[in-house]
């Protein structure tokens, strides 16, 4: 099958009040137009897609840069749906196949309603088919007119009369059409209704007129075609997708507890064994491997977490890696270009940027450990700081393997540390140590009898 589509964008999307146009308002991190247009990659390839942009083009264009054989076609000016379609006729002037057009903001539609959709076409061999569900409530949707069962026309419902608004048949807007015949019918289409505009939808009355083949195929599940007005549809759904997608991980082996309180980024990837404790926030490209425990209330952004781990809860972690059998948390931040090793232990109130942990290194508590690196096995005391800000310029500590970091220890950058080495608990480290050395550099400690706080407190 030599199948082109196009996909309607033009428009502004009034109902959003917002300065970005509809379609690049976000659904679980991506512009909604990014689920149709994967959603026509199923069954086009890219470079026979064609999306019509109009309102803020420049920025639609931007965002989907991405998609780098795209093919954009400009409608200067919103003129109807019908128009629209129009505007392609020059790109497409020397294809001569079928033309299906999708709806930028109807982000739902799954691939296998479309495949249907297409197979229908197909087998009835006909010129058009038009995609229709039927709604209880089908106000504000183009009418299915049908004569005993003999589809004849679309009626809007601003030129609808009470009988044709009793229909709940309606147009979702999906349409597959040979596109010798597409073109050659816009050319019929007049703006003489009630919006003044060309709509796409009479392509269907001139279609009979003209003898050419024509049906609507009925899908049941209508929600799949909820266009995106305003944002409460715009949360509606992204509700839908994201409960698609989390149903999807648990299908391959991931358990959710109360997932409803739980989000997921479109690309995040989860290994089976997993279990997502509620009230999770993990998004960007993060991915979560085999066997992990994501505890409770942790957001996670563009991280890297290795097999075996476990996230305690209420952590904080953004652009870091963590190996296989780490335990995090709780109250852990992982600030950028934390890279934790396996087997090591960062506990509550640690937080870490730019460091190499590597393999069984335990920062347990209240620690801020950056730009440093830290070799194999080293202990690091509950309230040990690398000072690696001197007001003006960041540096680095290096610590070597097997160290234990007495508690209370300041590592004034840059310093470096060698193997074996132990430092006393509430050392200030401002010189390079050693390899296997003990330093200390607490002050002597002094007792004065009789100067404490009894005098004070206890009148006589
Ligand atoms: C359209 C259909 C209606 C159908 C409904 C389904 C027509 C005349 N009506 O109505 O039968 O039930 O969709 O949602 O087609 N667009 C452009 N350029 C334009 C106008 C629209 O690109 O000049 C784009 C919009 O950005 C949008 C899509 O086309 O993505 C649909 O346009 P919209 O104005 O929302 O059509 P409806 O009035 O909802
Ligand atoms: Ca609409």
């Amino acid at each position: 099958m030599n199948l082109v589509t196009i996909i309607l964008a033009a428009g502004k999307g009034t109902r959003f009040k917002s300065e970005l146009p509809k379609v690049l308002h976000k659904i679980m991190e991506k512009p909604m137009i990014e689920f149709v247009i994967n959603t026509a990659k199923k069954v086009t390839n890219e470079e026979n897609i064609y999306v019509v942009v109009g309102y803020k083009r420049e920025l639609v264009k931007e965002s989907l840069k991405n998609y780098l054989k795209l093919n954009f076609v400009i409608q200067e000016e919103q003129k109807g749906t019908g128009h629209a379609v129009m505007c392609c006729e020059k790109s497409l002037e020397f294809f001569n196949g079928d033309i299906l057009i999708l709806c930028g903001d109807m982000p739902l539609v799954k691939v296998d309603t479309i495949k249907n959709f297409i197979e229908f076409y197909n087998n009835n061999s006909l010129d058009i088919a038009v995609l229709s569900t039927k709604l209880e409530n089908p106000f504000g949707y183009g009418r299915i007119i049908r004569n005993n069962g003999k589809f004849l026309k679309i009626v809007e419902e601003k030129d609808a009369d009470e009988k044709t608004k009793d229909i709940k048949e309606i147009n979702t807007g999906i349409y597959i059409v040979k596109s010798k015949v597409l073109f050659n019918l816009l050319k019929k289409l007049k703006n003489n209704n009630a919006q003044g505009e060309y709509y796409l939808t009479d392509i269907i009355y001139e279609a009979n007129k003209n003898n050419f083949k024509v049906d609507a195929y009925v899908e049941e599940e209508s929600i799949q075609f909820l266009g995106i007005n305003t944002r409460v549809h715009l949360s509606q759904a992204e509700n839908i997708l994201l409960r698609r997608k989390i149903e999807d991980l648990m299908l391959n082996g991931v358990t959710f507890i109360k997932p409803e309180t739980t989000f997921i980024g479109y690309d995040v990837e989860i290994g089976n064994d997993t279990v997502i404790y509620p009230g999770n926030f993990i998004t960007g490209k993060s991915k979560i491997g085999k066997n992990c425990i994501i505890g409770k209330n942790n957001f996670i952004k563009d991280s890297n977490i290795l097999e075996d781990v476990i996230i305690k809860g209420f952590c904080y972690i953004e652009n870091a890696k963590i190996g296989n059998f780490s335990q995090i948390g709780p109250f852990s931040h992982l600030r950028p270009d934390s890279d934790i090793g396996n087997n090591c232990k960062i506990g509550n109130f640690v937080e870490t940027k730019k460091v190499k942990l590597e393999d069984g290194v335990k920062a347990s508590h209240l620690s801020y450990l950056g730009d440093a690196f830290i070799g194999e096995g080293t202990n690091v005391g509950a309230g040990t700081i690398t000072c690696n800000y001197d007001g003006v310029n960041k540096h680095k500590t290096y610590i070597g393997k097997n160290v234990f970091i007495g508690s209370d220890t300041q590592l004034v950058a840059p310093v470096k540390v060698g193997d074996y080495t132990l430092i006393a608990a509430g050392t200030t480290v401002t010189k390079d140590v050693g390899e296997n050395s003990l330093v200390h550099s607490r002050m002597k400690q002094h007792e004065i009898k009789n100067k404490g706080m009894k005098d004070k407190l206890c009148k006589k």
